[in-house]
């Protein structure tokens, strides 16, 4: 997904780059792109090179949350309950997304589980986009430098540039970024 880039603000270099809110649902969009993809193909290779992408993208996405949105927004709002329940999804995404990587379009359920974890990050999407966010928005939380820490983080562990990824067929340096963010988390 596009991401317009604000680097002609008046008020300093400083704001150069998408806020966390914009830039965590650019990942949202992207990975649900991935799935629709997943979904109306039929050539296996394919398949396989779709889950492993979405599987980086997730991982990466779910590093940066957990290291750095998350920990902010439970400073900025009251509402534990929520950010625990996102935890818990992270973590079973995690093993939806262990099981994915560790199987191939030849297993049995192997397809089943990539739908099923579309599904599952569909819902917890949701969540966040409707509860999470206007939560966080709301408590006048500087969203821009938490976007800076969100998107350094991001190019530590993709190794990309901001704003210029998300290739399906361009994941090979990801997976070194994805396997060092599974290594630390
Ligand atoms: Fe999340
Ligand atoms: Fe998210």
């Amino acid at each position: 997904m596009r991401r317009k880039q604000t680097r002609n603000s008046t008020n300093g270099s400083r704001s150069a780059g998408p806020d966390a809110i914009r830039l965590l649902k650019a990942d949202h969009a992207t990975v649900k792109k991935l799935f629709k993809q997943f979904e109306k193909t039929d050539d296996e290779a394919v398949k396989q090179e779709l889950a492993a992408t979405i599987c980086n993208e997730l991982t990466v996405h779910t590093t940066i949350e957990e290291e750095i949105f998350y920990p902010a927004a439970r400073e900025a709002i009251d509402d534990e309950d929520l950010l625990d329940e996102a935890k818990v999804e992270h973590a079973s995404a995690k093993e939806l997304i262990a099981q994915i990587e560790g199987g191939s379009p030849d297993d049995d359920l192997w397809e089943a589980k990539v739908t099923v974890l579309g599904e599952y990050i569909n819902h917890h999407v949701k969540e966040e986009q409707d509860e999470l966010f206007p939560q966080v928005k709301k408590s006048g939380i500087d969203l821009k430098e938490l976007g800076q820490r969100l998107e350094a983080r991001k190019v530590e562990l993709t190794g990309a540039q901001p704003s210029r990824r998300s290739k399906a067929s361009n994941s090979s340096s990801r997976k070194e970024g994805a396997r060092s963010a599974r290594a630390g988390a």
